[in-house]
């Protein structure tokens, strides 16, 4: 596996790629990497010849208030993993790679970027967009591999890229859950074995909110339900417990094909989210 630790090391790596006439699949992370992001890499291997994660925490997604100082840092262990699932190269880019000084532009977002997590973290998609963007165009890979986990980030990614014309697949992948259901997260980390238990029951609520729909329940008496089930299984706070359309992520109307219930809620030190389809 080759480490890539500037845009002018990943770009050569590419060209030489492409030379040979190979196909790239690309795997933006934050790092902290676990058997989510593994599995990632691993359906890009599939899809095309060679597969490059990158490694960046994005400062521009934090806000002040938020977790960039602590978010869990683990290279060597990201490093052994990633060599472990046989990935080609890994791109390690410098902050000066992504931010030169003077760097002022940002990609500004409507429409599926607005509710849920736009409205709670209203900072949080322009710097998700920025970072996505550029990093697939200083790659160009021809696939880039995102979570359903972030359902919404991968909406809001899809979105961009069409919107702007980027020349890449954007495909998503199914979340991967632990033993009982819990989504995967670098932010578990910050949960201790209580903690864990508790979040391990989001799950089993969302799940619960399509057999109640399926069941005949209004939306509304659905989502209040669920809203106090995750207060009484012991979170902190709510900010948001819903079942959306699954295109615009706004309620449910005429217009609506397909379902999704999204939440996200503080336990402790952490803001979890997870989103199944209903
Ligand atoms: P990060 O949280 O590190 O996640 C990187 C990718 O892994 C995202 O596409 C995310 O949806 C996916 N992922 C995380 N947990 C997963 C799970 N349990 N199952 C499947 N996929 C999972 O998301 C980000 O970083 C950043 O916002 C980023 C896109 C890298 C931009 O900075």
């Amino acid at each position: 596996m080759q480490k890539l630790k500037s845009l002018p090391e990943l770009q050569k790596f590419v060209k030489e790629q492409r030379g040979l006439g190979k196909s790239i699949s690309f795997v933006p992370t934050m790092g902290a990497l676990h058997e989510g992001h593994l599995e990632l890499a691993r359906v890009g291997l599939q899809k095309t010849d060679i597969c490059i994660p990158y490694i960046f925490i994005n400062p521009k997604q934090f806000a002040p208030t938020e977790d960039l100082a602590s978010y869990p840092k683990t290279l060597e262990e990201d490093l052994q993993k990633l060599s472990s699932v046989n990935v080609n190269a890994v791109y390690l880019p410098r902050m000066e790679d992504v931010y030169p000084d003077g760097f002022v532009t940002s990609v500004k977002l409507g429409g599926v970027a607005l509710p849920l997590e736009g409205e709670h973290r209203p900072h949080f998609f322009e710097g998700v967009a920025t970072v996505v963007a550029k990093m697939l165009l200083q790659c160009m890979p021809d696939i880039a591999l995102f979570g359903e986990k972030d359902y919404q980030q991968l909406m809001v990614i899809k979105k961009m890229v069409n919107d702007l014309n980027i020349p890449v697949e954007i495909m998503g992948v199914p979340t991967v859950r632990d033993f009982q259901g819990l989504a995967l997260s670098s932010r578990n980390a910050y949960l201790n074995n209580d903690e864990l238990g508790i979040a391990r029951q989001i799950n089993k609520l969302l799940s619960r909110m399509g057999q109640e729909l399926r069941g005949g329940a209004s939306i509304a008496e659905i989502e209040s339900r669920a809203h106090k089930s995750l207060l009484d299984a012991g979170f902190d706070k709510v900010d948001y417990i819903t079942i959306r359309d699954a295109q615009t992520l706004l309620p449910p109307d005429k217009n609506t094909t397909s379902l999704r219930a999204l939440m996200a809620a503080w336990l402790g030190k952490a803001r979890l989210i997870d989103n199944i389809p209903i």
